[in-house]
């Protein structure tokens, strides 16, 4: 019989097999790629120290295709779990040095049990993908696989956050986990993501188009929305995740961390009287207003690039996280269309589920007019804004910094579909449409009748914004609470998330309501 000493030999052996994945040769392809390994990554994601890995001598059971001779240990996934900040998040990172990473039934069965790990404990799930998809060898029991993931994914949505990085190929039928999850970050350079490749697209439909254009991370951060961030590198892709998560709860039953601030709680901002031009046609940078007001000026903005006329993202306001949408009105003047609102929905939902406190800056002139827009469906896209916003229970602020213009107004966290406190610049036009289009509808016949038709128009103009061009007749009727001075935005905001951190709202019993998708 061997000594303790050969079986711990043994066991380092064993280790030091599944650490080497596909072997040295692959894992220096890997890098001459411009990728981290499976175990690098993680090392950069997690607190030093911190990883316990599961299941690091699984292997296939698959005899096909010669697969029985060939085994690598931990077969192509490393999970487990570890902290972030000293919290604890459970993790898989695919390793494309065994077998391109593909997913096999074994492989699978790792990522399921991290993922039912993270949902019993109510700890956040961080994939981390790099995969040639589907283990062709397996067949249908890869197929099996994928499944069971999506099923897990879609059973903690909203329970646990679940954020994804794509650090590689991500193709087929695998995208659907990922798009599932809450956030997705890719790597400029190195990362696609797809349903179809080059190849079938270009047999099916003839057209032309090369990887990165199809499904890089620039393509999916600012026109599909399917990236949320874009990062230049992996280490920034994950420390980005380390940065998200310190903005969100563990799981649907916490509240976010709060983190001590230095910024004075009512430290004026008077800059913000000059940056909220009077003039309702200028165009300003709402960034600017969020930074601001923001704990020591941070902001964590999602899809950055992705539906500019719409900002969303993360603050603190006295420690506390509190989730922003903004119109931009340095972008399409800031109007709401298809994009906007999916943007916007999504980001409020996520907000909701965990927790996160709303702070909705509003300066909208209304609905994006065109056919482009009512053909491609924004009656529906528009409702899930308004439906995100009426259904969320957490703590609602919204600030109408300018305009606030005709279902736009009702839709941006209005009073009237429950936001708590409603607050307003001087600036504030609160009103069915903007001066010009409303007279030329109420009162055409007189203007026109008029002997000098321009200068009666004027008059009428004049007339309608003294009447509704202001936040007066919305704070006669209660729909906005407080009128207040630009340089106190930040007091007040911060004032009202505290007022409202005892919240407790619920939305009627059902099994789930049917959001227009
Ligand atoms: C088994 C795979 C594999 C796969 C790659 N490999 N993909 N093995 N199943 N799906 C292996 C390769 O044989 C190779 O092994 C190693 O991984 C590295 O692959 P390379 O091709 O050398 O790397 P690269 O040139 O970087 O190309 C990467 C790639 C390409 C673009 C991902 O490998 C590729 O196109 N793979 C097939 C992708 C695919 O069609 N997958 C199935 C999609 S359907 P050696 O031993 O030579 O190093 C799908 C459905 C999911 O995924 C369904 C969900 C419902």
């Amino acid at each position: 019989m061997s000594s303790m000493q050969d079986k711990l030999r043994l066991l380092e052996e064993r280790h030091r097999l599944a650490e080497a994945g596909g072997g040295a040769d692959r894992v220096a392809r890997q890098h001459e790629a411009g990728k981290l390994t499976a175990r690098e990554r993680i090392d950069l994601l997690l607190d030093p120290g911190t990883f316990v890995e599961l299941d690091k001598f699984v292997v296939h059971d698959c005899h096909d295709f010669g697969m029985g001779s060939k085994k690598i240990l931990g077969d192509g996934v490393v999970t487990g779990w570890g902290a972030i900040d000293g919290r604890q998040v459970y993790v898989f990172a695919q390793d494309f040095t065994a077998w391109g990473g593909s997913l096999s039934g074994a492989y699978a069965r790792k990522i399921c049990k991290v993922m039912d790990l993270a949902l019993r404990n109510g700890c956040p799930i961080v994939g981390l993908n790099d995969s040639g998809g589907a283990r062709i060898q397996e067949g249908v029991v890869s197929l099996g696989g994928y499944a069971d993931i999506f099923l897990r994914n879609t059973l903690a949505s909203g329970v646990v956050p679940q954020i994804s990085a794509i650090l590689g190929p991500c193709a087929g039928g695998a995208v659907y986990s990922p798009a599932i999850t809450d956030f997705i970050l890719m790597v400029e350079g190195t990362s696609y993501m797809f349903v179809t490749g080059p190849d079938v697209i270009r047999t099916v439909t003839h057209e032309e188009v090369d990887k990165e254009t199809l499904g890089g991370a620039r393509t999916h951060a600012a026109r599909s929305g399917v990236a949320h961030f874009a990062l230049p590198d992996e280490a920034a892709c994950l420390q980005a995740i380390r940065r998200l998560l310190s903005h969100v709860p563990s799981n649907n039953v916490e509240t976010p961390p709060f983190r001590d601030t230095t910024d004075p709680e009512d430290r004026e901002t008077p800059r913000l009287a000059e940056v909220v031009p009077d003039n309702p046609n200028k165009p300003y940078d709402i960034v600017e207003v969020i930074r601001e007001v923001a704990d020591e000026g941070e902001f964590l903005e999602v899809h950055e690039q992705y539906a500019r006329n719409i900002v969303v993202g993360f603050v603190r306001l006295g420690g506390r996280s509190v989730g922003v949408v903004a119109n931009q009105p340095a972008h399409l003047a800031g109007c709401l269309d298809i994009d906007a609102s999916l943007k916007g929905a999504r980001f409020v939902r996520f907000c909701d589920a965990f927790n996160v406190p709303l702070l909705t800056l509003e300066d909208v002139p209304g609905f994006l007019p065109g056919t482009v827009q009512e053909f491609g469906g924004i009656i529906k896209h528009g409702a899930k804004l308004l439906y995100a916003f009426a259904e969320a229970t957490v703590p609602k602020v919204t600030l109408i910094t300018r305009k606030a213009y005709g279902g736009a107004y009702c839709v941006m966290s209005s009073k009237h579909i429950r936001a708590d406190l409603n607050l307003a610049y001087p600036t504030a036009e609160i009103a069915v449409m903007g001066p010009e289009g409303a007279v030329n509808i109420i009162s055409r016949a007189e203007i026109e009748g008029a002997p000098d038709p321009d200068a009666r128009r004027r008059e009428m103009v004049d007339h309608y914004r003294e009447v509704f061009a202001s936040p007066y007749k919305a704070a006669e009727l209660g729909y906005v609470d407080r009128v207040i001075h630009p340089r106190d935005t930040r007091r007040e905001l911060v004032r009202a998330f505290r007022s409202l951190s005892g919240k407790r709202d619920e939305n009627p019993p059902r099994k789930h309501g049917n959001i227009p998708l």
